[in-house]
């Protein structure tokens, strides 16, 4: 095998660079202008970042340093689920609009929380085994009279606003490409269409992004971020013009054609309706070794990257690569922030970024220019930019079959958890995360349908020992911290030390107030220029969501989804931290706000005695990989917590097991039937291993 052409190298950016020259026709500035999500009332909440800018940024005041340690809750809804809850809610003209997992979606009378509607899409229950992290959903959009979501399924669905009924139903993916797509993210209306991305990377699928008429849900284009094998012809779609050079980035041959390579955006898709480009960040590939990829060649486009689109027709205009041939589980998915900043003297329209890797990235968003990038977190991946601002990678970082220590590690130094900017302070808002991992390519890896399919393990013997080590000396470098950034300077400008990892997504305030929810189990006002504390509220669990702030009838309000769970927690469970916390809920505070939440359960009854364990060693150890293969997503590393505790399972539950796992009978309850995938056999050794956990922990 070898890479199409050598000279590919500094390709794309060339081009990209040269297609910046023919700058699209700004024919929507004056659709931008009467457009609520460019310029929304102060006091509305009308996407997922508030507005085009996506800089959560509010101009409200009332609320502000001198009375915010007045703030209490006005009024709260259980949401009747332990799942993590990402969603930023939505709020216009006196309705607050939320969404939970499996896609329900309610509507609160915004002062009151009296429930206006509730729609459930009945997601099949079956999707939550594609999410890597939880069948969460990141949130909504809307546009005039709809409210719009987007399924796990792959379901876009318009809803009356005032009543909850369908519009128009459309689909993003169909069911039989072949490739496990699902959706998280939050859908985007931008100007006449509305855009959504989806997940599955980790699984393997072909990354794409889709607009559909915002009026009708019919399609208007589609943007492949990954090649399909040549023989297979054009798409005939948006993608097609740029996809003979993306295909020379990838290897003749590798698993990447039959996994297809990846690169989905699975959260942030940012919007400047002046420059009618749209922003798609993009996710990891798979395998994620590059090796069994792609035959260790190859930048691999459009993985790790932000591209942008025309907004009309879906053409490529200019990409840049964050991470070129990415092998570490690193997406460039996280919120995308513009803003107009002064740098070395000039005006600049820019688009913000700090994804995974570690680096905060400042991009011109007319041509896609490199201006200026810098470390938040220990890194050891990256030697400095050349002049095209493209990353120098040590090889250091680049795995074989003997273990390295690559900082960040693959949860990221920032994840989807919102990111928030404030044009008075000029600084940045995110939850950072120091970590680093221990990465080495598995010999003799085969990929396995629906599983993640990373190509790393195979820690035995020497290596095995190796990583003992390393893993060691990652865990040493681990803290967490809210981040304020200075994209100017690219500079640390305050951090507050948190505990672990996890913390929530970032909203800031014309008063300059920043609100963050926290691993504490509390959510905080920060003085948005020193960080100091002016305000703290126990949420009994710690919400990982973004917050909102809306107006209604003279008063301000602020709301945020409290439910720890997905990624962030399933990272934590791993390191055998599970904190007490009260089901997920929708908080909502103002002023003199005086409701006090229901004290949090006692603790649950001591678990069951389990069985004896009667399985042998062997048995045991072949359980534990086909459980943590098929099972930890969402029952948690080493069977602690998740979905269900299955250390703690009944008498009864223990001699329905195979029921539950092969016929499908918790299948309502969100407890798929695996018999697809797991023989019988298999079935019993994932218990014996599990019955081997019980037995450990129990009386602990
Ligand atoms: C996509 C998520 C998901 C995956 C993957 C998954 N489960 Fe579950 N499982 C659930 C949910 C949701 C429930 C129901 C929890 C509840 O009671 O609300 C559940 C319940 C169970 C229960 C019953 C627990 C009880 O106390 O009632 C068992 C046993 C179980 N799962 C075993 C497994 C095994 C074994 C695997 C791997 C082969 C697995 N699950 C994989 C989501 C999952």
């Amino acid at each position: 095998m070898r890479l199409k052409s050598a000279l590919f190298a500094g390709f794309a950016i060339v081009l990209s660079s040269c297609n910046a020259a023919s700058a699209p026709e700004s024919a929507s500035i004056s659709a931008a202008a009467s457009d609520p999500l460019a310029n929304p009332a102060a006091g509305e909440w009308l996407s997922d970042g508030r507005d085009y800018t996506a800089q959560r940024y509010s101009p409200l005041t009332q609320i502000n340093a001198g009375n915010v340690g007045d703030l209490g809750l006005a009024w709260y809804a259980d949401l009747d689920t332990y799942r993590g809850v990402e969603a930023t809610p939505l709020y216009s003209d006196g309705i607050l609009y939320n969404t939970l997992s499996w896609n329900i979606t309610t509507a609160y009378d915004a002062k009151t929380g009296e429930v206006l509607w509730t729609y459930d899409p009945q997601t099949p229950r079956e999707f939550g085994r594609y999410a890597c992290c939880e069948p969460v959903s990141r949130g909504l959009a809307m546009h005039g009279n709809k409210v719009i979501i987007a399924t796990l399924d792959g379901r876009l669905i318009a809803l009356d606003k005032n009543t909850g009924e369908e519009i128009w139903t459309s689909r993003a993916f169909d069911l039989d490409t072949g490739f496990a797509y699902s959706i998280t993210g939050a859908p985007r209306v931008f100007g006449d269409k509305v855009v959504i991305g989806q997940s599955g990377g980790d699984l393997g699928v072909r990354g794409f992004v889709i607009a559909l008429d915002v009026e009708t849900g019919e399609k208007a284009w589609k943007f492949y971020l990954t090649p399909a094998p040549e023989e297979n012809g054009p798409d005939g779609e948006a993608s097609d013009d740029v996809m003979p050079w993306v295909r020379e980035t990838w290897s003749e041959e590798g698993m990447w054609e039959t996994l297809g390579g990846g690169a989905n955006p699975w959260d942030s898709i940012a919007y400047d309706p002046d420059l009618n480009l749209v922003y798609v960040g993009t996710g990891n590939s798979v395998p994620h070794a590059r090796y069994y990829r792609s035959n260790n060649e190859g930048d691999n486009l459009f993985v790790c990257s932000i591209v942008a689109l025309d907004g009309t027709t879906g053409e490529y205009r200019w990409h840049y690569q964050m991470n070129p041939g990415e092998e570490w589980d690193w997406t460039c998915t996280a919120s995308m922030i513009s803003a107009d900043l002064e740098i070395d003297g000039r005006q600049r329209k820019v688009i913000m970024q700090a994804p995974k890797n570690g680096f905060f990235y400042v991009l011109d968003r007319e041509t896609g220019e490199f201006i200026s990038a810098e470390a938040h977190v220990f890194q050891n991946w990256n030697e400095g930019f050349d002049e095209n601002g493209r990353p120098v990678t040590s090889q250091q970082v680049r795995y074989d079959e003997t273990p390295k220590l690559v900082a960040p590690g693959p949860g990221g130094a920032h994840n989807w958890f919102p990111m928030a900017y404030s044009p008075r302070t000029g600084l940045a808002y995110f939850p950072a995360y120091q970590s680093a991992f221990v990465y080495a390519l598995q010999p003799g890896w085969e990929p396995q349908p629906l599983r993640s399919n990373s190509g790393w393990g195979g820690y035995t013997g020497e290596a095995g020992r190796i990583r003992g080590e390393l893993m060691q000396e990652a865990n040493e470098i681990e803290s967490a911290w809210l981040a304020a950034w200075d994209p100017v300077k690219q500079e640390l400008a305050w951090k507050v030390e948190l505990p672990r990892h996890g913390n929530g997504g970032v909203m800031v305030t014309a008063s300059d107030l920043v609100f963050e929810g926290t691993t504490n189990q509390t959510f905080n006002a920060f003085d948005a220029r020193t960080g100091d504390v002016l305000w703290t509220y126990p949420t009994q669990s710690a919400p990982v969501a973004g917050a909102i702030t809306y107006m209604v009838d003279g008063e301000q309000y602020i709301a945020i989804n409290a439910g720890w769970g997905g990624g962030a927690a399933q990272i934590e469970r791993g390191a055998g931290i599970e904190m007490p916390r009260a089901p997920a809920r929708l908080l909502v505070f103002k002023l003199g706000g005086d409701l006090e939440l229901p004290p949090l359960p006692e603790d649950a009854a001591a678990p069951p005695e389990p069985p004896r364990l009667t399985a042998s060693e062997e048995e045991v150890a072949r359980g534990q990989l086909l459980y943590q293969n098929t099972c930890a997503v969402c029952h948690g590393q080493n069977a602690m917590g998740g979905v269900a505790d299955l250390r703690h399972l009944t008498r009864e539950k223990h001699s329905l097991f195979n029921q539950i796992v092969l016929e499908g009978l918790y299948q309502d309850k969100g407890m798929a039937n695996f018999s697809d995938l797991l023989t019988e056999d298999e079935v019993d050794a994932i218990h014996s291993y599990i019955i081997a956990r019980a037995n450990e922990d129990w009386g602990r």
